[in-house]
């Protein structure tokens, strides 16, 4: 049990027979490759809902820069990438989820060049390939030099757009997932949402799709949009689903470290193209740490920062870019921001510091997009299916939404017809295209009378204390502490009921953190992204996944080869 967590089902008081209602064959939460992928999909064959909880264009996906790995460049192949995938995730990977997605990718990226994804070319017309770290092959393609992620989300925006039956509820917060009673494997039938001009409602559908992206604001230091905060694993969990591998979690090492600045990120792509680390006395301290040197994988050169800083002292390190031709020309975005600040890369080193930058831990998902809760469905940051194992890929993410994003709005919608392959699952009740409610629903939370709360003074001490105690390196008894804080912060949050987005967020995030802190201290040795002190190797008994369940004595460990295997369960 995770103490005043595992009793909360729904995060407010609610009876849906006295909502406003809306129905639709498939609901998917989010805006992000994921949900627009997955809605392009599922529109081509029933009625669709896509909610983003802000403006549409807003996701970690519209930030997104490097650009898309697939094997497409001369001599590289789909088994060089699932190679490389597998060396990144220590052990953790699941070979099918690998093999799967990565052979599909290829087919998902012609089909956005097909639709007018503008990518980068060389001067023959053949498409611009980028390096990153640890990918033994120049395999990222691109867009306008580092903004991909922009330009995927207008491609895929207009795309979805076209399609008659995919409607787009911008500003709609989904607050839980609803489910006919709270007894294990109770289908996902809707969620209840949240919007400013038009208060609650209830939203029906088939089956749903999380694609609600990370977390990373969990931490006080991250990449990720103010969205980011994790809503989807927590209304996962709160409605029954497994939820695993939450101790990794991916430190990007270049983000612009300037006082009140926003935390961009300074991509990798910028060190794939030749440029150097060093700390305040101008020394490269890369080589020395890693054979790849500022191309070794991120766990290694943010920890490499963070020791730097330890032994020498100092609050960041610099990305010298000084010696690189037409960085402005390359990296127009970046060069930009850096402008804005004063700072030119042909004079003037970049400061930088590692951030929170990847979820790899999630919801689980078989290679179906199924969550095994019957009706949902889940793609994108917010899954877990495998794919990343213990660390991720570079540039594997975007490409995991698009294709796990086609797959799941296939199944969602073959499910609501009935031809789900997986029909093994029982069906969710909801017949689809019929007025009237399927069930009626209903949450009886009472408040408690514990004192008034400061809600950004709660996620700024937990956004801090997750900084300090759960981040790039770990030690059992700074995780402890940090379980312990968010249990007492939850003691008088958690039993609260909010009306608006900040303060649901602020319990979801309570809940990441509690599962972050809980999972970290699970695992007693280091694996990939996550950096334990005081069990600095890999340990074969950790070797394994751990699950959480609501309700659950603590997390259930699942050999490698059976992470998906048991989505359906
Ligand atoms: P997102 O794109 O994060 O979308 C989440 C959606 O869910 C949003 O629309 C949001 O509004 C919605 N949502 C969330 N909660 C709710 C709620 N409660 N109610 C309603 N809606 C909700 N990966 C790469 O592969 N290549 C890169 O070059 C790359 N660069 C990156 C650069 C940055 C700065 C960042 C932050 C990440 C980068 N990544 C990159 C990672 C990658 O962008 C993400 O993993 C990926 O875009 C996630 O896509 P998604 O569709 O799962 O979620
Ligand atoms: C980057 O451009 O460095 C981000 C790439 C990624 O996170 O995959």
């Amino acid at each position: 049990m995770i103490r005043f967590f595992d009793d909360r089902r729904y995060l407010i008081p609610f009876r849906t027979g006295l909502l406003p209602q809306v129905f639709t064959d498939t609901l998917v939460i989010g805006t992000g490759v994921a949900g627009l992928r997955a809605a392009i999909a599922a529109g081509e064959h029933g009625q669709v809902i896509v909610l983003s909880k802000g403006e549409a264009k807003v996701s970690n996906t519209a930030m997104a820069q490097g650009g898309i790995s697939g094997a497409l460049g001369e001599g590289d192949s789909s088994g060089d990438h699932q190679r490389d995938t597998l060396s990144a995730g220590g052990g953790l990977c699941d070979e099918p989820a690998v093999r799967t997605i990565l052979e599909r990718g290829p087919a998902r990226i012609e089909e956005l060049v097909a639709w007018g994804m503008r990518f980068d070319r060389r001067e023959d017309g053949r498409l611009a390939l980028g390096t990153e770290g640890a990918h033994s092959h120049a395999r990222i393609l691109h867009a306008d030099g580092d903004a991909t992620g922009r330009e995927l989300v207008r491609c895929l925006w207009e795309r979805a757009r076209q399609i008659e039956g995919v409607r787009v509820f911008e500003c709609c917060f989904a607050l839980d997932l609803l489910t006919p009673s709270d007894a294990p494997g109770s289908p996902v039938m809707g969620a209840i949402t949240f919007h400013s001009r038009f208060g609650l409602q209830v939203i029906w559908a088939g089956a749903t799709i999380l694609a609600t992206g990370g977390a990373g604001m969990v931490y006080r230091e991250t990449t990720n949009p103010s969205v980011a905060t994790g809503d989807g694993i927590a209304m996962a969990y709160r409605a029954g689903a497994q939820v695993a591998d939450m101790a990794f979690v991916q430190f990007h090492p270049t983000t612009l470290y300037l006082a009140g600045a926003p935390r961009a990120l300074v991509s990798e792509a910028v060190r794939g193209e030749g440029a150097y680390l060093i700390d305040q006395t101008g020394h490269r301290f890369m080589p020395e740490a890693h054979e790849l040197g500022e191309l070794a994988p991120r766990d290694v050169v943010s920890s490499a920062i963070v020791r730097r800083l330890r032994d020498r002292g100092g609050t960041h390190v610099f990305l010298d870019v000084r010696h690189l031709e037409g960085f402005g020309e390359r990296f127009p975005s970046i060069a930009a921001v850096l402008g804005s600040y004063g700072l030119d890369p042909a004079r003037d080193p970049i400061p930088v510091n590692p951030a929170a930058h990847y979820t790899i831990g999630g919801v689980v998902s078989d290679l179906g997009g199924r969550s095994g809760v019957p009706g949902l469905y889940v793609a994108g940051e917010v899954a877990s299916t495998g794919l990343h194992g213990a660390n991720r890929l570079a540039s594997n993410s975007l490409l995991e939404g698009l294709v796990m994003g086609e797959i799941a709005g296939r199944a969602a919608s073959e499910f609501t017809s009935g031809r789900d392959p997986g029909g093994d699952l029982p069906a969710s009740g909801w017949d689809g295209g019929v007025p009237g409610a399927p069930v009626s629903v209903v949450s009886d939370i009472r408040p408690s009378d514990h004192g008034q709360i400061d809600l950004s003074d709660v996620r700024s001490s937990l956004r801090s204390a997750m900084w300090h105690n759960a981040g790039i390196e770990r030690t059992a008894a700074r995780l402890a502490d940090v379980a312990d804080m968010i249990d007492f912060w939850a003691r008088y949050t958690l039993d609260k009921v909010f009306d608006d987005p900040e303060g649901w967020e602020a319990q979801n995030l309570l809940l990441i953190g509690a599962l972050i802190a809980r999972s970290a201290s699970w695992r007693r040795e280091s694996r990939g992204c996550h950096r334990c002190e005081h069990a600095p190797d890999p340990d074969p008994r950790f070797a394994a996944h751990d699950i959480w369940v609501r309700g659950a004595e603590g997390p259930t460990v699942r050999p490698v080869a059976s992470l998906h295997d048991r989505a359906r369960a």
